[in-house]
């Protein structure tokens, strides 16, 4: 069902992904659409291996989707939490993850508040590492899982106009996101007050709006994040009044927006400051239709980094 194309060991970003696997994770994450819609859920693509969820920051979508994944796919799963593990006996990360590994696992789903530690675990295992959001550096998979979407619903991705709202600072979807959708010739364009944008900015060739009403013009995709106050010290921006002012979508906005523009956000939403609350029936269900296509997306991860490519059902 796979071209072969796809043959590598980790998921660490999307910048060293190039575009043909890209279109192979979608191809795959397409098929298992219709696993996912069968009345028993299961394929025995990952049966006999073990699939190990290190969450070590909080997490809803992507932990419960990892998870349902790869029991979707047969794979037996262990669920680790730092809380209740030895860490809190001063084990390090490293050691943890020798421990794991040497109980035979073959693929590491790994969720932490510090840059880089998908990156340190995958050079000292020859298991599979998947960054499932490490600090504000990376979020893969949100990244694939948007663009999925954004190809689901307008049957391209090739030289849409995409724009980035609010908190892009603190944002490892915003920069992934970055990464990804210019693969496919996208023009990206951010928008955020100037304390939360990073210095480099102008380095990434995007757009640059301190103002939404002046950037929502021509936007086919318009990618709203989440004001990431448990990130922030204190003054990175005036007030969340005035943030709202000038980032949130507000009827107001989402009237003038172009026609079929699409909203999307990774979730988890702060309603009534990124996005108005009035306008939740409007734009709810493309939020949720995102967290089902990240359920397709891991499965054809997790499949794809299997190395099985023959058929999985
Ligand atoms: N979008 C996202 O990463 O959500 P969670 O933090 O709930 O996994």
């Amino acid at each position: 069902m796979t071209t072969g194309f796809f043959n590598r060991k980790d998921i660490l970003n999307v910048k060293s992904l190039q575009r043909e696997e890209i279109e192979e994770i979608f191809n795959t994450a397409r098929s298992f659409q219709e696993v996912v819609r069968r009345p028993v859920k299961k394929v025995p693509a990952l049966r006999g291996k073990t699939v190990v969820n290190l969450f070590f920051e909080p997490s809803t979508r992507t932990r419960i989707s990892f998870e349902l994944a790869a029991k979707f796919l047969s794979a037996d799963v262990i669920n680790f939490s730092s809380s209740n593990s030895s860490i809190l006996k001063g084990e390090s990360l490293l050691d943890t993850l020798r421990n794991i590994q040497s109980l035979n696992a073959d693929i590491f789903v790994v969720r932490d508040s510090s840059c880089g530690t998908a990156d340190i675990l995958s050079r000292n295992t020859s298991s599979s590492v998947i960054n499932a959001g490490d600090g504000i550096h990376a979020h893969p998979t949100q990244a694939l899982l948007d663009m999925f979407t954004v190809l689901e619903k307008k049957g391209s991705l090739e030289n849409l106009n995409v724009l980035i709202v609010g908190d892009i600072l603190h944002s490892r979807v915003a920069r992934s996101d970055m990464e990804g959708f210019k693969k496919f010739a996208c023009k990206v364009s951010i928008c955020g007050p100037v304390n939360l944008l990073p210095f480099y900015i102008k380095d990434l060739g995007v757009d640059i709006f301190h103002n939404l009403d002046d950037a929502l013009e021509d936007q086919d995709v318009i990618i709203m994040l989440r004001l990431q106050s448990e990130r922030q010290e204190k003054g990175f921006i005036p007030s969340v009044r005035e943030y709202v002012q000038f980032y949130s979508l507000t009827e107001e906005r989402f009237l003038r927006k172009k026609k079929g523009a699409l909203i999307m956000h990774p979730g988890p939403v702060n309603w009534d400051i990124e996005i108005a609350s009035s306008l939740k029936r409007e734009i709810h269900p493309l939020i949720l239709e995102q967290v089902n296509n990240g359920l397709c997306v891991r499965m054809a991860l997790l499949y794809l980094l299997s190395g099985r490519h023959e058929p999985f059902n």
